[in-house]
């Protein structure tokens, strides 16, 4: 009989859908918390009291102070912006050690990583964490090939011969690509000493989260980035190197799906997303896909935008790329660290339907849906969402899996009946204004899965939980 159980959690539009609000409220109940995919690409800032940690690597349980915390086989680690991480936590008094784990499976970011991302990830809009090059050299496998994938227990195991595998690495990409202004040898020791210092979180036994959940423990799998960023079934090549669908969790996660209890996704009723790539419900098409991308994404940082123009002159324009603008001003959708402009999008129920189904969601949450008040200020005539695709003149109800169709389909807009007031301060969802009920039973049945909260602020308490 199975005792426990595992519950996932994934974005299911382009990443920083305010996955982890929706957990926090959720992790009561649970005694892992695991990541399954990515690295230090993920970010988000967790808010308990007036601490404020900026996550990237660790996962969100962190200010349960019983959590057990789990870095699965499926991710990729930077040791040396791990400690940074861990530092910041310590440091705001939160213990760490004893109860967090990093699988011996992980692959190390290592320098070159860095570097080859810095130069080839620029086409896609990398965060130039090293991602890609390092899952790519994890798949390369190949012993004679030029550049290695270090394990993380490997590393440990036989250091010597490892480290010189990292200097080597580097030096070829010094060699490669003329970087005669790295310094190898500091990289090198600043690498092996970062390393050192987060073995003590090594997990050298695979079968650790298996047999906790075995007996009994709880574990939440926090998906990072989001399905439409799938490195297989996301917008390739504008996506992440991993799997960030749900089942991912079980590959990445060093669990067997067995205990397989729910799917929790999160979408936002005003979508984003940074980086190039299709975009079908994007406020402005390609012209606010090049505009964001403009000296890579710093020609129109936050100040520079409110420098520019008026919020409200911006919404009350013609155009949609115009409208998109003011949306993004006034919902704050910019980069956290960079500011730079996240290119703004209508809620696409056709690919959040395609999203639920392939993933089986069996919670949905919408965050942002105060932010759909903003279309008062406009001068359509109600909210807009996209509820079908035209392709060749053609009806079709799913994301065309080539890349360059996807970028021919023109959306179907469906108006929704203007919301009047400010939803923010609503605590009850039986108390909200009929045109919020209307839209969200709407989604569910379009979506065909059940809508459990809604997201009415940023504030922790602006958060409302649908009658079961
Ligand atoms: P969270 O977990 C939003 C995007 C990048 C880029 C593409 C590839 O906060 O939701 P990468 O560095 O992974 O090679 O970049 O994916 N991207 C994200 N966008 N939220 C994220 O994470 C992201 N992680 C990567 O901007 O377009
Ligand atoms: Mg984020």
């Amino acid at each position: 009989m199975i005792k426990a159980k595992s519950t996932v959690l994934i974005g299911l539009q382009y990443g920083d859908e305010g996955k982890a609000r929706v957990m926090d409220t959720m992790l009561k109940d649970y005694q892992i918390v695991a990541r399954f995919n990515g690295g230090a690409n993920a970010g988000h800032t967790l808010q308990v009291g007036n601490i404020n940690i900026a996550l990237h690597q660790v996962p969100s349980g962190i200010f349960y102070k019983d959590m057990m915390l789990y870095i699965g086989s499926g991710c990729v680690v930077n040791p040396k912006k791990l400690l940074e991480e861990i530092k910041e936590i310590k440091s705001n008094g939160v213990k760490i050690d004893g109860r967090f784990f990093i699988s011996g499976y992980v692959t190390l970011i290592q320098p070159h990583h860095l570097l080859f991302d810095e130069i080839y990830g620029k086409d896609i809009g990398s965060t130039k964490n090293g991602i890609g090059p390092a899952y790519a050299d994890r798949a390369m496998r190949a012993k004679r090939s030029e550049i290695k994938n270090i394990r993380f227990a490997d590393y440990i195991y036989n250091n010597k011969k490892f480290k010189k595998m990292v200097r080597d690495n580097l030096a070829h990409m010094e060699e490669k690509h003329g970087m005669t202004e790295v310094d190898i040898d500091k990289q090198v020791d600043e690498f092996d000493k970062s390393v050192m210092l987060i073995k003590k979180y090594l997990c050298k036994d695979p079968l650790m989260i298996e047999s906790l959940v075995e007996k009994g423990k709880n574990i939440f799998f926090e998906g990072a980035q989001s399905v439409m960023l799938d490195v297989v079934t996301g917008a390739t090549p504008f996506v992440t190197s991993s799997r960030t669908i749900a089942a991912a969790a079980y590959t990445g996660g060093d669990l067997s799906n067995r205990y397989h209890y729910k799917t929790i996704g999160v979408a936002k009723a005003i979508m984003s997303r940074v980086g190039n790539g299709p975009f079908i419900s994007e406020l402005g098409g390609e012209k606010s896909e090049n505009y964001c991308a403009e000296e890579g994404g710093f020609a129109h940082i936050k100040e520079k935008e409110y420098a520019d123009a008026k919020p409200e002159d911006l919404l009350a324009s013609k155009e949609f790329f115009d409208i998109g603008k003011g949306l993004r001003m006034l919902t704050g959708e910019y980069g956290a660290t960079t500011k730079r402009p996240r290119r703004i999008g209508m809620l696409d129920l056709v690919m959040l339907r395609q999203n639920c189904k392939l993933n089986g969601v069996d919670e949905l949450y919408i965050n942002k849906l105060d932010c759909l008040v903003q279309f008062n200020k406009t001068r359509l005539p109600g909210i807009p969402i996209v509820v079908g695709y035209k392709l060749d003149g053609r009806k079709i109800d799913y994301m065309p899996t080539s890349v360059d169709e996807a970028r021919e389909v023109k959306p179907i807009i469906k108006y929704f009946p203007l919301i009047k007031e400010d939803i923010s301060l609503f605590k009850e969802y039986d108390k909200l204004p009929a045109e919020v009920k209307g839209l969200v039973e709407f989604i569910e049945k379009f979506v065909e899965a059940k809508v459990c909260g809604i997201g009415v602020g940023p504030e922790r308490e602006q958060f409302i939980l649908l009658p079961a």
